[in-house]
């Protein structure tokens, strides 16, 4: 699998993992164009097998601090370590810019997801209650990166 930068042209392809894997709460389509544009504090970045694209992240920042917004792998290549070479870069970024904490936000009952990152270290920081559009809660993650 290569790892791009997501640009427009990957958009459609997103839009459509994240409508099949986050249903109501999936972002629209031109928030994930929004989000694209305002490059100075974010980063997003697909996987492509086989020229189609296969999984995305986007990845906001400042100083110290990265959050992982979102990340999802389509779901015929779950199991393919698609969102774990997506971790992987989201990890390279976070060096490069000497980020020293990591954050996101899963559903509590969200298990390969829970799985996933606390395999990348990540630990529960709190519960955020009836965060999602669906009203489900959140834990909120976090990662302290050393140098
Ligand atoms: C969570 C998700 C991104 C994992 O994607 P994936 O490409 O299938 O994951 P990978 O193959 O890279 O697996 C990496 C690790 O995640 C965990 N994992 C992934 N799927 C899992 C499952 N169904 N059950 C348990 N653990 C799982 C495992 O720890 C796995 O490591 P292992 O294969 O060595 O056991 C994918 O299931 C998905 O898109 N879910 C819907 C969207 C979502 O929930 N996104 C995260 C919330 S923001």
């Amino acid at each position: 699998m290569q790892i791009e930068r997501m640009n427009e042209n990957h958009i459609d392809d997103v839009y459509l993992i994240s409508l099949e894997e986050f249903k109501e709460n999936s972002w629209s389509k031109n928030l994930f164009i929004k989000e694209l544009q305002d490059n100075k504090f974010k980063d997003a970045f697909v996987g492509i097998k086989n020229n189609q694209v296969v999984g995305f992240v986007n990845l906001c920042f400042n100083d110290e601090e990265m959050t992982i917004l979102n990340l999802a792998t389509k779901s015929a290549f779950k199991r393919q370590n698609v969102a774990k070479m997506l971790m992987q870069t989201a990890f390279e970024v976070a060096k490069n810019k000497s980020i020293s904490r990591m954050f996101l936000e899963v559903e509590v009952d969200n298990f390969p997801a829970i799985n996933l990152y606390k395999k990348f270290g990540f630990e529960v920081l709190k519960i955020r209650k009836n965060y999602y559009p669906n009203h489900h809660d959140a834990l909120e993650m976090i990662k302290y990166l050393s140098d």
